[in-house]
């Protein structure tokens, strides 16, 4: 029986998104359905006239899926049910967004986003009666309940590669290079990068670290007759006094960075080492997907219009053990997924020598 289904991204933007919607048209087509792209996650329902396009398989010409960012456009601010008006007022705007999503027709909502966008839509598809499934998607890989998110892969490669450029030019100056990578509130992208970079040290907010036991690690590398050394540090790990690093933009809005900075002359007093920072930010988000967010990001995007077909709703799709599988949305956002201290990469660090910054 032939569909109307919407599609939106929300949140943060990272690679793979495009790839995630082609799939989503391929799949709905070969089901003779139809597909409605919504534009800058919900705050595409509330313009005048709505900001919505049919999307077909013709609009994925061979190079969308390879681009980074989303055609849809996407945003991390603008709440329906809390929305800032022109004027600086909150307003609740729920109700119109749903309006919109009924008047396009729209038998099933797909959204693509991290735990925040999943809280917004999933509270929408309560009170709209809108039958929704998610696609997990976030650098920081810290959805529950599905090994991987889209955009993940990609933002690790491009620390990796960090890593690799870093490493000639602190050889060349006798530096510590000291490397800020994302992940709010979870440190995967630091651990896994640290990992694949060959990096020295890596600091992850789920592990405490002092400056003294970071300074034995590098006078160690040194004494073995090794004249540079690599750190890469999670953008939440926090002062050793508990401080988090900030930067307050303009209206107050409050975001992660700093941490990079405050460490490079602290480890340089405690090593008598030359440091420089380097803060990766965004560059992690952008580029091309790696062929793994490719992959999952198709993977995905089909079993998301399988489980429509099913009538599996209120459901995000989820990777388990090579396998596209479905999981209740408040379970993958119940607890933001931290590194386990248990886990075979905190292992595997800890083997290859590599210091936390706690021993
Ligand atoms: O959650 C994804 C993420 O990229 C975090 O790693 C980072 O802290 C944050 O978003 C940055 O958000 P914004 O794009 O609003 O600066």
């Amino acid at each position: 029986m032939s569909k109307t289904i919407g599609i939106l991204t929300s949140g943060g933007d990272c690679a793979g998104l495009n790839a995630v919607m082609r799939a989503v048209v391929f799949r709905a087509d070969s089901l003779g359905w139809k597909v409605i792209g919504i534009g800058n996650g919900t705050a595409g329902l509330l313009e005048d006239p709505l900001r919505v396009k049919v999307l077909s398989p013709a609009d994925f010409d061979g190079f969308v899926m390879r681009r980074g960012g989303t055609i849809l456009g996407t945003t991390n601010s603008r709440n329906p049910f809390r929305y800032t008006m022109k004027d600086g007022t909150v307003k609740d705007r729920s109700g119109e967004v749903i309006e919109a999503l009924q008047s396009l027709g729209i038998e099933a909502l797909i959204g693509i986003g991290g735990d925040g966008s999943f809280d917004i839509l999933s509270r929408l598809a309560k009170q709209g009666g809108i039958h929704m499934v998610g696609v997990p998607k976030t650098i920081d890989n810290d959805l529950s309940m599905t090994d991987l998110s889209v955009g993940f892969d990609t933002a690790v490669m491009v620390a990796t590669e960090a890593l690799d450029r870093l490493q000639p030019t602190a050889a060349s100056h006798d530096r510590v290079m000291i490397l800020e990578v994302m992940g709010r509130d979870a440190g995967h992208i630091a651990l896994s990068a640290g990992i694949a970079g060959g990096a020295d040290v890596i600091l992850i907010p789920e592990i405490s670290y002092s400056i003294e036991k970071i300074a034995e690690k590098i006078l160690r590398v040194k004494a073995d007759g090794r004249n540079f050394a690599l750190i890469v540090v999670s953008e939440a790990v926090k002062s050793p006094e508990g401080e988090k690093r900030e930067v307050v933009y303009y209206g107050g809005e409050k975001r992660y960075g700093g941490i990079g900075d405050y460490l490079g002359p602290e480890i340089a007093r405690a090593t008598g080492f030359e440091t420089r920072v380097t803060v990766l930010g965004h560059v992690q988000r952008g580029g091309n997907p790696t062929h793994n967010d490719r992959v999952l990001a198709q993977a995905l995007g089909v079993k998301a219009v399988d489980l429509i077909r099913e009538g599996d709703f209120g459901k995000m799709v989820a990777w388990q053990n090579m396998q596209a599988v479905s999981v209740p949305i408040e379970d993958a956002i119940r607890v933001c997924r931290t590194v386990a201290l248990d886990s075979t990469l905190v292992h595997t660090a800890r083997s290859l020598g590599i210091s936390f910054g706690d021993s």
